[in-house]
Order: structure tokens, then sequence, then C-alpha cells
């Protein structure tokens, strides 16, 4: 049941050191600073003959794996990449013997994840799954995988599971990572970052009434842009899609780096921007992108870590959060986003946990 809160989301966004916490659980090893992950069902000779790893998902878990692939370029140096699995279905994808698939996804039912799965499986590929619902469709038609468990998600924008999608994805990329590149005491820091991640979160959900501030404020706006680089990136396509979904304003996810070859012609003193700007090494980028909206009138919204006086002094409002290792913001940044999108929808007097038009799964294409 809802144990207080104003109806299921709110619940499940609160809830997430506590998800992310059990996602983690039994799977990191301090004294190895490794990750154990035995449902994917591979020896770890196995794992170390991987060349490539593809990701299938679609909405929110495709975001979750777009942070993934990223994530584990960056550490395990394997190449990988994220796939819309609707996409995927339906084109002539090459399937190469070394590479491993995930299909992503909160419900293990949505229909073009499955039917993308199916096709891979066909053509000789081995498809792993990351799933929240136990025994699900896909969890059961994969060849191995992750469960999450966040535990049942009732509202129908999914917030718990992204978080816990994206804590498997940490403890893969650990895992792969200290089998090729990472020595053990990067891989102790990344252990201990990651188990600090929970308390983290509950840090930025103290923010709540701040942001409920900033949501009475902006949420007149037709239309909002979501800005992030990097691993932000794929945070910001997220921001936007929750915007969207439950308070049905407009809402466009872009790369920062991309405003100048579009999007920024829809900048002008009604359209505020939200920027993703942690300090990491994409933060110069990013500053001298919001100079640009500046110059332009454009109200921004700045997720900035504490103390950056900087980013306070280009930004309308700031945002500000705990500050962790640079590759660890997507966990922290995503949660006042979650919040802010709650807060505009019950400022519209939006059915947040039924939104129009959408179901939980999707089980038709
Ligand atoms: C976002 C949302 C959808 C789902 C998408 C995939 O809030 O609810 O975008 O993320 O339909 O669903 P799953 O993860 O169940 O495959």
């Amino acid at each position: 049941e809802k144990e207080g809160f104003a109806c299921f989301m709110e619940k499940e966004i609160f809830e997430q050191p506590e998800s992310i916490a059990r996602t983690l659980s039994g799977r990191l090893d301090l004294e190895y600073a490794t990750g154990k992950l035995g449902g994917l069902n591979m020896t770890s000779r196995e794992l170390l003959a991987v060349k490539r790893i593809k990701i299938v998902a679609a909405g929110t878990s495709w975001h979750a794996g777009l942070v993934g692939a990223y994530l584990i370029e960056t550490l395990a140096r394997i190449p990988a990449s994220a796939e819309l699995s609707s996409e995927l279905r339906y084109r002539n994808s090459v399937v190469e013997p070394d590479t491993i698939y995930f299909a992503v996804t909160q419900s293990g039912e949505t229909a073009d994840t499955l039917y993308a799965m199916r096709e891979l499986k066909r053509k000789g590929a081995r498809v792993l799954g990351i799933c929240n619902v136990v025994g699900s469709t896909i969890a059961r038609e994969s060849d191995g995988g992750v469960y999450t468990h966040a535990g049942p998600e009732i509202a129908v924008a999914s917030t718990k599971a992204f978080t816990s999608q994206l804590a498997v994805f940490y403890v893969f990329a650990l895992l792969m990572a200290r089998m090729r590149d990472m020595s053990v005491s990067a891989g102790q820091r990344f252990v201990k970052e990651l188990q600090g991640i929970p308390e983290k979160v509950r840090e930025v959900l103290k923010q709540r009434d701040h942001i409920q501030a900033l949501a009475k404020k902006y949420y007149k706006a037709r239309d909002f842009l979501f800005l992030g680089r990097g691993l932000e990136y794929p945070v910001a396509l997220e921001g936007a899609l929750k915007l969207k979904e439950i308070s049905y304003i407009h809402a466009e996810g872009y790369s920062a780096g991309e405003i100048k070859h579009g999007p920024i012609a829809l900048v002008n003193e009604e359209t505020p921007s939200v920027f993703l700007v942690p300090r990491d090494y994409l933060r110069e980028k990013v500053i001298s992108n919001m100079k640009e909206i500046k110059a332009r009138k454009g109200p921004i919204i700045a997720l900035c870590t504490e103390g950056d006086a900087e980013v306070a002094a280009i930004a309308d409002d700031i945002i500000p959060v705990p500050a962790v290792d640079e590759l660890f913001y997507p966990f922290i940044l995503i949660i006042p986003l979650q919040l802010f999108a709650y807060f505009c929808a019950l400022e519209l007097g939006r059915d947040v946990d039924q939104p129009r038009n959408l179901a939980k799964s999707v089980t038709v294409e």
C-alpha cells in the first residue's frame, strides 16, 4: 500500500535508498573488489571471451541501458551500445558469436523487447535478462540474467526500477572491468562508492520541499529542455520522459552539445532548460552550453554539485546535490528530476499513477 504517501509514484521515488540497496545486496565483494552475478550462467572464462555487449530495451529501461553501455565501455574497455527493441526487432541485425545481449525490462513482458529477444535468440545470440518481475516471460526465456529486486513497481511511470537497473549495470561493469583493466584498489574504491549510493540518494530526497517550490514556479511552462552530456545525457532523456508522461508538459531531452545544431531555436524567456552539470570532466563544456542558453534569455534550472558557485551564478535556480565520484552522478541526478516531474503533475492536477494513454506493461506492439 501507499504507506502515507499521496500516490504510488511518490512512495516509489522515496523508496529508492532501500530498493538500490536490495539490488546491490550480496552482489559486491569488497575483498576481491568485484561483482558477483551468478544468475548470468556464465563462467569467468566465458565472460573474458566477450568482445561486445549490446543492450535492447524500451523507454526508461532503454535509458538505463544507455548509461550501462557508456559505463561498460569506459570501465571494462568492451565496445557496448544500447538500442531500442522496437527498432532492433525489424532490422536485419548482425549477431556475432562473441557478443552478449542484455534485454532490460521492469515488467519482463514488454512485447517489443520480448520479440527482439526472440529474434536474437533465433540467430543464435546469448541474451541475458535484467528484469524486475520474477518469473516474467523475458526472465523465463532469457539464457540467464539478473533480477533487479526493486520490489513491485505500481505507478505507471518507472522510477525505482530505473535506479535498480543502473545498479545492476554498475555491478556488471565492475565485474567485467576487474577481469580486464581495473586494479584491486580502484575496484575497492568503486565498491565503496557504490555501497554509499543509497545514503547519498537519501540526502538528495531531503530536497523535496525545495523541488516542490521549483515545480510551483515553473509548471506553467509549455515546453522544457533537459540537457546533459556523457553519462548525464541519458539522464536528461529520462528526466524529459518523466515530465511528459505524468504532467503532459512537452519536454525534450538532448545532449547539451547538440543544442546548437537545432534545438536552441526553441529557446526564449518562456522555455526553461534543466541542466545536469555535476563536477565531472564535461563540466566546463556544459557551463559553456548554459551560457549559450542564457544569452538567449532562456530560464535555467541547474542540477549541480553542492558548493558550485560558478554554476549557481549562471543559473536562475539550482538544485545542489552531494558530491560523488564522477561516474556515479546518474543515481544522484535522476532523483530531483523524478521529483520535479511528480510535483509539476501534482500542480496540474494530473492522475500521477495512471497517466492517460499509458499502461504499466506494453504487451502490444
Ligand atoms: C517509463 C515507462 C515506459 C517503460 C517501457 C519499458 O516511465 O513506464 O517507458 O519504461 O514501456 O517497460 P519495461 O521496462 O517494463 O520493459
